[in-house]
């Protein structure tokens, strides 16, 4: 674009150009109110002048063709997309909506000494991966279920599908617990399914807990409950296969891990978590539906 005025044609150097907005936003801490209370008004000022401009433009811009595809492509920019925000000009992006649902639960996995990010978001598609303590609980399932794609399905209705990303591997079993953060059910959500002596290591047993069937899985002190339905066509996985802790389904074979409940056929399914805990020599299972 022309520059018809003295300045350098150059690009500003971002950095430089926040840098400096940061330390011109600190100067004010050390004047009086006074000064302050102008040196905000005069802000607030020159940015209602700015929206104004930025909405007289794009209305007097709306009806030419094209105008629309061309403003997004614009908006790809990271330096316009800022500011078109901060007039208000743009909505958030699916992307940032996805980030403020997520920020909404991360206190309760910071909680557990976990958190989790954002890795794509894409149409009507978020992909989220834990982080810390989260990444290998065994609990994750449910934190993933009953947090995460909660939160998201409440502020982000448009996101409809919600998948899990691997995780990076820093959980350590240090910190593995046997429920998840989510999990903070009432005493009296708890029902025995089992007790620690009638599972083996290594063993799954199907339970039946409140007329609900379950898949209840051992691994040393570590305890799985899973919805007993096959992710493809909710059929029961009673009669499937096991092998090295992965049950095939009888039906038309999607092969699962029993301890993450993770489809290894179709990764962007997987079976439906409980909530899990041990209470002395029991294994008690909450339902979640
Ligand atoms: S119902 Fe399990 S693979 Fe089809």
């Amino acid at each position: 674009m022309a520059d018809g005025g003295s300045a350098s044609t150059e690009a500003p150097d971002l950095d430089r150009l926040l840098g400096d907005l940061r330390a011109l936003e600190a100067l004010p801490e050390q004047w009086d109110e006074a000064a302050q209370s102008g040196a905000q008004a005069l802000v607030a000022a020159v940015d209602a002048l700015n929206a104004e401009a930025f909405r007289r433009l794009i209305r007097s811009l709306r009806e030419v063709p094209g105008f629309g595809a061309a403003l997004r492509e614009a908006a790809a920019d990271e330096v316009v997309y800022a500011v078109l925000r901060r007039h208000g000009i743009l909505k958030p992006s699916l992307f940032e909506r996805v980030e403020a649902a997520l920020e909404t639960v991360r206190p309760m996995l910071a909680s557990h000494g976990g958190d989790a990010e954002v890795v794509a978001v894409e149409g009507d598609s978020a992909e989220i991966r834990f982080l810390g303590a989260c990444d290998g609980c065994p609990a994750s399932q449910l934190t993933f279920y009953a947090g995460v794609k909660k939160a998201i399905q409440d502020n982000v209705p448009e996101i409809t599908k919600i998948k899990q990303a691997k995780g990076l591997g820093g959980g350590g079993a240090d910190t593995v617990k046997f429920t998840s953060p989510f999990a903070n059910y009432k005493d009296d959500e708890w029902r025995r399914a089992a007790t620690l002596a009638d599972l083996q290591d290594g063993e799954t047993r199907f339970v039946e807990v409140d007329g609900h069937s379950v898949i209840l899985s051992r691994f040393g002190d570590r305890i799985s409950a899973f919805k007993n339905a096959c992710a493809h066509m909710g059929l029961e996985l009673t009669d499937g296969d096991i092998t090295e802790a992965i049950i095939t389904c009888p039906f038309h074979g999607f092969r699962y891990a029993l301890e993450s409940g993770e489809c290894l056929t179709a990764p962007e399914v997987q079976l439906q978590p409980h909530g899990v805990r041990v209470k002395g020599h029991n294994i008690e299972v909450r339902i979640v539906t």
